[in-house]
C-alpha cells in the first residue's frame, strides 16, 4: 500500500506555427453532427466551489461525462463519429453535409449496404460502437479483454453486437480484433492508432473534441490554468491538449496527463524522451480498467509530446479517493458520480494539493491560490459493485 505518485516534467514540443487536426474549426464540425443526435445535450460542467476552497485554488470544474447519451461514458462521441465520417465517405459526401437523420436513413442503408465494424475494448468504446451500428442498422462485433467486467459486456450486447471476453490483454486483443477485421472483410474501428492505422483514429479522437467544445464554451470567461486528463493510450488525452492549446493559444493551460502505475505506457515514453514509444507489458492490473492500456496511440503521443507539460503516474487508491470525493461533495457542490478511470485526474489534483509530503510536485505542475483547474470525469460508475464497494465499503483507502 506504500505505492505513490511519480511525476515527470517534460518541455512541449510545440512549434507555435502549426495547427494539428484537432483545433477549433475540426471540433465544430464534429460537435454539430452529435448535436444532430436525438437526445443530445451537453453534458453538466460541474463547479465544486468547496472543494476549491478547501484545496486552497481558485476553481475546481469536472466536466460529467456519465451523462453522455445515456451511455455513462464520453466514448461514444469517438464511435459516433467515426462511423459517420465513415458512412459519410461511402456517400460521396462530407460529414458537414450530414446528420443524423442522414447518416440512419434507409436510403444510407442500401446504399452503403451491410457493414461489419469491429473492435477491441475493455468495454466503453465497444459500448459506442455497439450504440452507433444498432441505430444505423449495421453490425458491431467487439472483443474485451481478459478480466473485463460482465456488466460491461451485457451493455454492448445490449445493443445487438456480438461482443465476448477474450483470454488475452487488451493489447493482445486490438491484435486480434485487427486480424479479424482482415479475415472477414470488417472493418476495424479501433480507438487507438499504429503506423499504417491512423484514419479511423483520428476521426475517433477528432469526435472527442465534442466534449472539450462543450467545456470551453460552458466556462465562457472563465480561463483555466490547469487541465487534466487521463490517459490509457492517450488518444482522447492528445486530442483534447491539441484542441485547448488551439482555443486558448497564448493562455494554454499547464497539461498534465495522468495514468494507472500498471499501464504507464505515456508516462514510460515522456520519461524516456528518446523519441521513441515505450510499452508497458503483462496483465496491466489496474481498478482503472478504461485505462489500463500498454501501448500508446502514436498520434496520441504526437499531440501530448507537443502540448502536455506533465505526466504522472499513480496508484489505484488516488483513482479511489476521487471516486469518493466526487460522489459526497462538500457543502452545496453537485456531485458527480465518477468510475475509476473518470476519477482519477480528481484524486490525483486532491492528493497533490492536500498532501505535504508532494509539495515539488505542486510547485512543478504550478497550483496555487490563482488556479483554476479542469477536469474530465470520463466516466460514471461503469462498474457498479466496483463502484459501490470503493465509496461505500472504503475498498482501496487512501495512503
Ligand atoms: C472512461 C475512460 N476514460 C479515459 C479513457 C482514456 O482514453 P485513451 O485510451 O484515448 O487514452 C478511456 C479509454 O477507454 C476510458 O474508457
Amino acid at each position: 500500500m506504500n505505492e505513490t505518485i511519480k511525476m515527470v516534467h517534460h518541455n512541449p514540443k510545440a512549434d507555435q506555427g502549426q495547427r494539428t487536426v484537432f483545433n477549433q474549426e475540426t471540433a465544430a464540425v464534429a460537435s454539430k453532427y452529435h448535436e444532430s443526435f436525438p437526445g443530445y445535450q451537453p453534458t453538466p460542467l460541474a463547479a465544486l466551489r468547496n472543494l476549491a476552497a478547501s484545496l486552497g485554488i481558485a476553481g475546481m470544474y469536472v466536466k460529467d461525462e456519465s451523462f453522455r447519451f445515456g451511455l455513462n461514458a464520453f466514448k461514444g462521441l469517438g464511435g459516433s463519429y467515426c462511423l459517420g465520417k465513415y458512412i459519410a465517405g461511402k456517400l460521396g459526401e462530407d460529414i458537414s453535409q450530414v446528420d443524423f437523420d442522414k447518416i440512419t436513413s434507409p436510403q444510407t442503408r442500401d446504399q452503403v449496404g451491410e457493414i461489419t465494424f469491429v473492435t477491441a475494448t475493455d468495454g466503453n468504446h465497444g459500448r459506442g460502437i455497439a450504440w452507433t451500428a444498432n441505430m444505423l442498422g449495421q453490425k458491431a462485433v467487439v472483443y474485451m479483454p481478459k478480466g473485463s467486467v460482465e456488466e460491461r459486456l451485457h451493455n454492448i450486447r445490449k445493443f445487438g453486437a456480438k461482443a465476448e471476453i477474450t483470454d488475452m490483454n487488451y493489447d493482445d486483443t486490438v491484435a486480434f480484433a485487427s486480424k479479424c477485421a482482415e479475415e472477414n472483410g470488417w472493418v476495424l474501428v479501433q480507438d487507438t492508432a499504429w503506423e499504417g492505422y491512423e484514419e479511423i483514429p483520428t476521426w475517433i479522437m477528432q469526435g472527442y473534441t465534442t466534449l472539450a467544445m462543450e467545456a470551453a464554451r460552458q466556462l465562457g470567461e472563465v480561463k483555466p490554468t490547469h487541465i487534466f486528463l487521463q490517459a490509457g493510450v492517450g488518444a482522447m488525452s492528445g486530442a483534447l491538449a491539441a484542441f485547448f492549446a488551439d482555443y486558448y493559444r497564448e493562455a494554454k493551460p499547464v497539461i498534465t496527463i495522468v495514468e494507472p502505475n500498471k499501464a504507464d505506457c505515456i508516462y514510460q515514453t515522456a520519461l524516456a524522451d528518446d523519441g521513441k514509444l515505450h510499452v508497458v507489458d503483462g496483465d496491466l492490473h489496474t481498478i482503472m480498467a478504461g485505462l489500463a492500456c500498454g501501448v500508446p496511440c502514436t498520434i496520441g503521443w504526437n499531440e501530448l509530446n507537443r502540448y502536455a507539460e506533465n505526466f504522472a503516474s499513480i496508484p489505484d487508491w488516488v483513482a479511489a479517493k476521487g471516486m469518493r470525493i466526487l460522489g459526497n461533495p462538500a457543502g452545496d457542490d453537485p456531485r458527480v458520480i465518477s468510475g475509476e478511470s473518470g476519477a482519477s485526474t480528481t484524486g490525483f489534483v486532491c492528493e497533490i494539493l492536500q498532501n505535504a509530503s508532494l509539495e515539488e510536485l505542486k510547485k512543478t505542475i504550478g497550483l496555487d491560490e490563482k488556479s483554476v483547474v479542469l477536469c474530465i470525469s470520463t466516466e460514471g460508475d461503469t462498474d457498479k459493485e466496483n463502484y459501490r464497494s470503493i465509496v461505500w465499503d472504503g475498498k482501496y483507502p487512501s495512503c
